[in-house]
């Protein structure tokens, strides 16, 4: 069955929530947004967004996470089936990313209402908190909390470089709900998602059924030397955390150029942060980040073994103290192999080319696929892909078909019948 959805009002809601938050990124020319977690921006970003929800009939509920459910209720007292993704953002976003799944979400849902169709089982529209990872340091936060993953005191005593907490910065911005957290198994989960990669474009491909999401590995590095002046200190006497943070970004590369962890690895020294940081003084102190990617969990844990024996020997040989935590861990998690077939058989319905996909992103649907069946529909993207950029852009006609096929998939889940 398919579901007929507005194109235009959709463009219009990914255009209204991408001016909360926004700002002038001068280099790319183009409007940028930032919606960091649980800022007020990510606060006036979810009023926005729960605003519409309300609007369209739903109940909304908000979890001790700061979670955000809608639920529009079925003909039967069955599970729902779930719509979700994020909408807080990393610093330097785009418009795209998390909230083509929320607001196609809210698409369907107001489609079905248009269409006057009240599916058999109901429909909840969610949003998590703290997707991106890019504010308290652990990704996929707010759905890992409510499937289990992390514990709720674990995830309130994280906190951002100013050491401001999540417990505290959620009742900041009015989102400390009252619900449990623990989230009740829907029938389904879907997730509506931009690629954020060249692949589907370069193929020609109208849309990507998600076969899973690759295993994700952070680390916070924090390297301790000895500050010293930059003109005076012979070179044999330093300890300098800038050097032993460079040679560790270096061996990055020098470990993806071994090829022992596949072809698919990805690895990247993002944050490098020096201490004091200034022109005339030997830092002594770095605190950096490592985000490692693989979609093969041998060849990941073979990577992270590697990586801690070299932080040792940069140690050693840079006489700096090289210290690192483990910031967010994630396995591989393969989605249901009948969702997929669904999403599949949707697109083809339509007249959409489709692929599969491996997912290099972390996304909440990951998480809900430990206590449901769990799916995602990838879009492309135009200007090689890229994302967390705010040149990240896909198109009315690309994000509509994606949204196409998710309330597609959604309806026919939606009418599934069963015990509970
Ligand atoms: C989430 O955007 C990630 O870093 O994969
Ligand atoms: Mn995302
Ligand atoms: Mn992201």
């Amino acid at each position: 069955m398919k579901l007929a959805i507005d194109a235009d009002r959709l463009w219009a809601s990914l255009d209204a929530l991408g001016r909360i938050g926004r700002y002038r990124d001068e280099a790319a020319e183009v409007w940028g947004v930032n919606r960091l977690a649980l800022t007020e921006a990510d606060g006036e970003g979810r009023r926005h967004v729960v605003g519409l929800m309300k609007a369209a009939g739903l109940e909304v509920t908000v979890d001790r996470i700061g979670n955000v459910r809608a639920r529009r209720e079925g003909r039967e007292k069955l599970r729902p089936v779930m719509i979700g993704s994020h909408i807080d953002s990393v610093p330097t976003a785009g418009r795209f990313d998390g909230c083509l799944g929320v607001l196609g979400g809210l698409e369907v849902v107001r489609s079905l209402a248009d269409a006057g169709i009240v599916t058999r089982r109901p429909i909840v529209v969610g949003f998590f908190t703290e997707e991106e990872g890019c504010r308290f340091g652990t990704d996929m936060l707010g759905s890992a909390v409510a499937t289990g993953r992390i514990p709720l005191e674990r995830a309130y005593g994280l906190a951002d470089r100013d050491g401001l907490n999540v417990r505290g910065e959620l009742e900041k911005i009015g989102f400390l709900g009252g619900a449990d957290v623990a989230i009740p198994a829907p029938h389904a989960y879907l997730e509506c998602h931009i690629e954020q990669g060249p692949t589907l474009r370069a193929a020609g491909q109208d849309i990507g059924v998600v076969s899973g999401v690759q295993a994700i590995s952070w680390h916070e590095v924090t390297i301790t030397g000895k500050s010293a002046h930059a003109g005076t200190t012979p070179m044999e006497l330093r300890a300098d955390a800038g050097v032993a943070a460079a040679r560790i970004n270096l061996q990055l590369r020098a470990m993806i150029a071994s090829g022992r962890y596949g072809a698919a690895m990805r690895a990247t020294m993002g944050a490098i942060v020096p201490r004091p940081g200034l022109v005339n003084i030997v830092p002594g102190q770095v605190v950096a980040t490592v985000d490692l990617r693989n979609p093969d969990d041998a060849a990941m844990r073979r990577a992270e073994a590697d990586l801690i024996a070299f932080y040792e020997q940069v140690g050693r040989e840079e006489r700096v103290k090289v210290a690192w935590r483990q910031t967010a861990r994630t396995e591989s998690v393969p989605f249901a192999a009948p969702v997929q077939e669904r999403i599949a058989r949707a697109a083809s319905a339509r007249g959409l080319r489709h692929a599969p996909i491996v997912s290099g992103a972390g996304h909440d649907a990951q998480e809900m696929a430990r206590i449901c069946p769990a799916g995602m529909v990838f879009v492309p993207g135009e200007n090689d892909g890229i994302s967390h950029n705010p040149r990240e852009y896909s198109t009315p006609e690309q994000c509509a078909n994606g949204v196409s096929v998710l309330g597609d998939v959604a309806l026919e889940l939606a009418e599934e019948a069963g015990a509970e």
